[in-house]
């Protein structure tokens, strides 16, 4: 019997893998405008940091963690989040001894929970997150949630609801945890056996809970900004200033509590509803930890950090269609029938994939028909057959796939003639040219990246930059008088190089097509 997959977990398979590293290089790019760095942590840790950072009280660490014993004995994890993982590392590496405060990470991969799978839950997911330790200031809390906002706007979202609340300081929460247990003490008993747990354990987290019946009792429990220090209050407030000052909109929340221990003063979440009406959960959430970091045995920092979920975004933006120009398509589709053609095809192939093309070629004989078909299905623009005839004659019919038109073209000008028709047909290029390098989108925000992306504007298929002009090859390169020779034929008065051609004593080649100005 054929093995199947791991319940919980997904294959990410090509076009949908290609909209995962689209999400993680913007989410980067963004962290790395505000001032954040990579860092990259083991995928698995010894179980005591998540009992001890995630918490004993909280669902992950009492219900949904991969703990092993290693043949050595220990007792391992597969890490269910990221923060913990990271303050460990801050810790091991003494990095709050070595860098300046506050430590600006984020990170992406693999967490593991063992929960039951529905629709934008998996046992392996993925997540992109931040965390910001060291600077205890209710500003860089707003960072990072402006950080987050920033994210989804560049991913292209727009109806983003945002959720906050405050968790308030140490003495708030004992406060308003023996406030809750009072409320719930003639109550708990009916309510459901994770409530009854949480009861004891953190009276906080029955606020979270999802059964409906438990909803509505605790709808009547007291609220924690009843409890709020004057200082948690004023800080609050100061995040409410500044999120109506930049135009965010929010919804305070004082039943959101975030389902891990480490939570203090602020905590919000993302999440958004597709047209159709569809919620996936929380695309992400986060919140400042006042403990985290001593209580892993580090010194007495605080930090502040979100996680978004990748599957869940990855889920909104293909049902919005945020993610439609993204998908790779085939250029050109060379159908070589029979062995004399292969040789030719290859050659041809190779030309145009230096031109920055995604070239398709087949190796079996196959019906035409049926190749037609596998172009059409790829969404090929063009396809180029080569029989038998053909190679008697050095010609090549090159079909354009969106008027349906066949022309027979010889040889020498194939590349050319190919090259003009992705030029003037403007038949798409796989590559988004509306890109800044920045990973943010131009086309449909009010980018504050304050790139210009005409003029920062580059080609992602290797080709030169834009600077007035259009090359030859379809892409879109100034080559000043000098011409492209769009393959490798010779340019108007200097020679080819062969590939790496070389276009004017004062030109250096790129390496593509392109056409350095010096
Ligand atoms: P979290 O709310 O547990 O926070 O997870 C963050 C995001 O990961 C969620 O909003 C969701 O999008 C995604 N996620 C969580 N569980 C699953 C699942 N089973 N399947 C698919 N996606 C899931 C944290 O993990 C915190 N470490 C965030 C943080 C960073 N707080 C401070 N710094």
């Amino acid at each position: 019997m054929a093995i199947s997959i791991p319940k919980g977990t997904h294959d990410i398979i090509a076009n949908e893998a290609r909209g995962y590293d689209l999400i993680e290089e913007v989410c980067a790019n963004v962290a790395t405008v505000y001032g954040f760095d990579p860092l990259r942590t083991p995928v698995f840790e010894s179980t005591e940091l998540f009992n001890r950072g995630v918490g004993e009280s909280s669902d992950i660490v009492t219900k949904e963690m991969y703990t092993f014993l290693d043949k050595g004995k220990r007792s391992i994890t597969l890490r269910p989040e990221g923060t913990a993982g990271i303050v460990r590392s801050v810790i091991s590496n003494k990095l709050h001894a070595q860098a300046d405060l506050p430590l600006k990470y984020y990170y992406t991969g693999p967490m593991f929970r063992y929960e039951r799978p529905q629709l934008g839950r998996f046992r392996q997911f993925h997540q992109f997150g931040v965390e910001s330790i060291g600077v205890n200031s209710i500003y860089e809390d707003i960072e990072v949630v402006f950080l987050g906002h920033e994210i989804l706007r560049n991913l292209g979202f727009e109806k983003i609801t945002l959720k906050i609340n405050s968790l308030g300081d140490g003495p708030t929460r004992s406060n308003y945890k023996s406030a809750l247990q009072s409320f719930f003490k003639d109550k708990v008993g009916h309510m459901c056996p994770d409530c009854k747990h949480r009861y004891e354990t953190n009276p906080l987290r029955i606020l979270d809970c999802k059964v409906p019946e438990d909803k509505l009792i605790a709808e009547g429990a007291p609220k924690i900004t009843q409890f709020l220090s004057d200082k948690a209050k004023q800080d609050f407030a100061t995040v409410l200033e500044k999120l109506d000052g930049f135009e965010i909109p929010y919804e305070i929340d004082d039943h959101l509590v975030r389902g891990l221990d480490y939570y203090s003063g602020l905590i919000f979440e993302f999440s958004y509803i597709t047209s159709e009406g569809k919620d996936y959960g929380a695309l992400g959430g986060g919140g400042h930890y006042d403990r985290l970091v001593k209580e892993l045995d580090g010194p007495n920092l605080e930090g502040v950090g979100f996680a978004f979920g990748i599957e869940r975004l990855h889920a909104v933006m293909s049902d919005e269609g945020l993610l439609n120009d993204k998908i790779v398509t085939d250029d050109v589709h060379i159908m070589s029938l029979g062995d004399l053609a292969r040789g030719d095809a290859i050659d041809l192939g190779e030309t145009l994939r230096s031109m920055g093309l995604r070239v398709i070629l087949n190796y079996e004989d196959k019906s035409l028909k049926a190749l037609f078909k596998r172009a059409e299905r790829n969404g090929a623009k063009v396809s180029v057959i080569i029989g038998e005839d053909e190679v008697k004659n050095e010609i090549l019919q090159v079909k354009n796939m969106a008027t349906e038109e066949q022309t027979a073209v010889s040889y020498e000008e194939a590349v050319n003639y190919i090259a003009d028709l992705f030029k003037q047909a403007h038949l798409d290029h796989h590559h988004d040219h509306d890109d800044c390098d920045c990973g943010h989108d131009h086309e449909s925000h009010d980018c504050e990246c304050e790139h210009d992306e005409k003029e920062a504007e580059i080609c992602a298929c290797g080709h030169s930059e834009l600077v007035d002009g259009e090359c030859e090859c379809g892409h879109h390169h100034d080559h000043e008088e000098k011409e492209c020779c769009g393959g490798n034929n010779k340019d108007k008065d200097h020679e080819c190089c062969g590939g790496n051609h070389g276009h004017g004593d004062d030109k250096e080649c790129c390496g593509g097509h392109g056409h350095k100005k010096e």
